[in-house]
């Protein structure tokens, strides 16, 4: 009998999901790693592209292909095909097209991958990861989306080097939307143990003031239309969160990632929204109670409510 291999698919082969696969493969996520995307020669290159540069890298197989039998087998399904968001356009702009897509994309992938958990970082992500639970029937726990992942690490960026302090020294999340109305909270946050509130600098002075904060939140919101203007997309940061958050999947790491899942909002309904959930083998395995402050939670419930109203217009 042939051993079982670990392997991870990406679907759609542009900038997102050659780059969540480079990520990928320099960390060593999968054994196997598939690109699928309708565009073959596209496809095609990518994968030989990366294929290539796998003498420097963790072993691994990477296969590409525009026949969505190349998915067969996977451990996680990556989905990151979908409409382009141009300067100025917001995501929930992309819902009506992205939704569209998922429709026909995702019935052919379940069938080929029935058993692999599916991870959708296609944009909106909360209003495409709503239509797609609704529309497939699969367990909640088994498709989610890449939520505020990279949200919170655009936060965790601008903490460290306003508090001159190292990256990985900071615990602070962005729960809400993968978008406009994203909620960073900051009742929660600390660093190295210390509540960020009381985090001081050289000078003794309490760091994280509202106005600085507030900045902050504005900038984190602000990247992606940021780094759109500059540079047409978004990729590096989103591929190495992708890959992280598929890296607790397949190493049943059940590392806390706050990644979009169905949740009732009290008061709004059922809705795909980011809060901290503990992520391993099984997929989203439970949601963290992180506590948060009168204002966090108002501003969460409105964030809720837009992804709601979205997913309602557009029939999700
Ligand atoms: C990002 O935030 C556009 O959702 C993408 O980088």
């Amino acid at each position: 009998m042939e051993a079982k291999t670990s392997k991870v698919s990406i679907v759609g082969a542009g900038a997102v999901g050659a780059t969540l696969a480079y990520a990928g493969l320099m960390r060593g996520f999968a054994r196997t790693v598939a690109l699928y995307d309708i565009n073959k020669a596209k496809v095609e290159a990518e994968a030989l592209d990366l294929a290539q540069g796998v003498q420097f890298m963790p072993e691994a197989t990477v296969l590409g292909s525009d026949d969505v039998s190349v998915v067969e087998g996977s451990d996680v399904v990556v989905i990151t095909a979908g409409a382009k968001q141009q300067p100025g356009q917001s995501r929930m702009d992309l819902a009506g097209a992205t939704i569209g897509l998922m429709d026909k994309v995702i019935p052919p992938l379940i069938e080929a991958a029935p058993n692999a958990i599916y991870i959708l970082v296609t944009n909106p992500v909360d209003v495409v990861t709503y239509a797609a639970l609704k529309k497939s029937g699969m367990d909640p726990a088994r498709m989610f989306g890449s939520g505020t992942v990279l949200d919170s690490s655009r936060l965790r960026h601008q903490i460290a080097a306003e508090c001159d302090v190292a990256i990985g020294n900071v615990h602070a999340y962005v729960a809400g939307e993968h978008g406009d109305t994203e909620v960073p909270l900051w009742s929660s946050a600390t660093i190295g143990g210390l509540p960020l509130s009381e985090w001081k600098g050289r000078d003794g002075e309490v760091v994280m003031t509202d106005e600085v904060r507030e900045r902050i939140h504005h900038d984190v919101m602000r990247s992606a239309y940021t780094i759109i203007e500059g540079k047409g997309a978004t990729n590096y940061a989103i591929g190495a969160a992708g890959a992280r958050i598929v890296e607790a999947v397949m190493g049943d790491q059940r590392r806390v990632l706050p990644v979009s899942t169905l949740i009732d909002y009290p008061g709004v309904g059922e809705v795909c929204m980011s809060l901290p959930a503990v992520v391993g083998r099984n997929g989203v395995e439970h949601q963290v109670e992180v506590p948060v402050s009168a204002t966090e939670r108002a501003a969460l419930e409105a964030s809720a409510r837009s992804i709601r109203e979205t997913a309602q217009r557009f029939g999700a």
